[in-house]
């Protein structure tokens, strides 16, 4: 059973495609390596000891998506990751992120259609909920979408849209869309993990990074939010709890156990912990005293987010099972492993 994993080289997609592969998968796996490296697949194969297809191109190129697809008639399932993910800059390059991120989308279902390919798995984010009001609190499915706050977030928005109305449009197709929360820490083996590309804009790289010390102290953006500590809430969800999710998420479709042909589903713990919480779990984990300062807020952060887990833990059967420790833990291990190795 052959599955295409677009942005397989990519944080999210390596770790699935490791999962996949343990499952008994075949893996294909696209990449233009925007924003990963070609060594990955050298990690995965000593992982689980098979080596993934691959190949290297742009999936916003029109023709060459076609003739991709019209090569490869035996893949039952996409995974999309491909997709740029750096908010800040989208407010920058908005053209950027809408092309890329929508037209790599839109050849894909294209090629669906016309190439007979049933199943979609996309990556959504839980950016499209915003700042949910006190009411909505843990954030469930069924939440309002708020207008987006970048064109990042703009583009998940519109991308559901677009899977939407072609499932109604096209006989045949089914999709599944993962509203991710914050997907943080790495691989047991400390093998693969986040490998961002300079300065780091999340919480968890720019933490053990500092505490590398290739960054000299992390700030802590704001400490007068109405929280517990005054730092703003998310909700942390292990990278392998991640993964392990897209593989029944990709079970689901082939073996035909879906209610609807389009199904939403939040991936988070459903506990939310504050950014002086994590510090104090790697702390912790480490044995180490992080360098940190409390500065002022980051512009279009949001106060509290966390989710509602109960829709994905009873339909698919899934639940994330990893605790904060675990994430930090992993994190550190990884970014150890990795700067000792390059
Ligand atoms: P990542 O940047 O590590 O991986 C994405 C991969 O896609 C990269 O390897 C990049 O080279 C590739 N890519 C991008 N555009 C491409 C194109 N046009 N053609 C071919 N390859 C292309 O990002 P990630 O953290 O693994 O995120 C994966 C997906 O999950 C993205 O869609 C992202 O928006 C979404 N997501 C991520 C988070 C997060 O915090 N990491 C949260 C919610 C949603
Ligand atoms: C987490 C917390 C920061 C860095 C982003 C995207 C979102 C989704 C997940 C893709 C916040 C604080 C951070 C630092 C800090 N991605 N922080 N100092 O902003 O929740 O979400 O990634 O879909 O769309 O916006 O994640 O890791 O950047 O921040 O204090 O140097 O850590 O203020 O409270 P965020 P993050």
């Amino acid at each position: 059973m052959k599955i295409l994993v677009t942005g397989g080289t990519g944080y999210i997609g390596s770790h699935t495609v490791v999962e996949l592969q343990q499952k008994g998968f075949e893996v294909i796996i696209v990449d233009a390596l925007f924003n990963s490296r070609i060594e990955v697949l050298d990690a995965i194969e000593k992982i689980s000891g098979t080596r993934p297809e691959f190949e290297s191109f742009d999936l916003a190129d029109r023709r060459l998506t076609d003739e991709f697809f019209s090569r490869h008639h035996d893949i039952k399932g996409i995974i999309h990751f491909a997709a740029h993910k750096a908010v800040g800059e989208s407010v920058e390059q908005p053209i950027k992120y809408y092309r890329n991120n929508l037209d790599s989308l839109m050849n894909i279902l294209e090629s669906m259609t016309k190439y007979n390919i049933p199943n979609l798995v996309f990556s959504s984010s839980c950016t499209v909920y915003g700042q949910p009001d006190a009411e909505h609190l843990p954030v469930s499915e069924k939440a309002p979408i708020k207008k987006a706050e970048s064109p990042y977030g703009n583009t998940k928005q519109i991308a559901e849209e677009i899977i939407s109305e072609s499932i109604n449009a096209y006989k045949g197709l089914n999709a599944i869309a993962l509203r991710y929360f914050n997907p943080v820490g790495a691989h047991d083996s400390a093998m693969i993990g986040e490998l961002p590309l300079g300065v780091p804009n999340n919480l968890m790289p720019y933490i053990t990074q500092t505490a590398y010390g290739i960054r000299e102290c992390l700030k802590v953006f704001g400490s007068d939010y109405p929280t517990h500590d005054g730092t703003p809430i998310r909700d942390y969800i292990h990278i392998m709890d991640l993964a392990k999710a897209h593989v029944v998420a990709i079970e689901r479709m082939i073996n035909a156990k879906m209610k609807k042909s389009f199904e939403i589903f939040n991936l988070g713990t459903g506990t939310g912990y504050s950014v002086l919480d994590v510090i104090k779990s790697f702390e912790k984990v480490s044995g180490l005293k992080l360098n940190y300062e409390i500065v002022g807020r980051r512009a279009g952060d949001i106060e509290m987010v966390w989710a509602d887990p109960t829709f994905s833990n009873d339909e698919l059967g899934w639940k994330a099972e990893r605790c904060l420790d675990d994430m930090t833990s992993s994190a550190w291990k990884w970014e150890q492993t990795y700067r000792k190795n390059s």
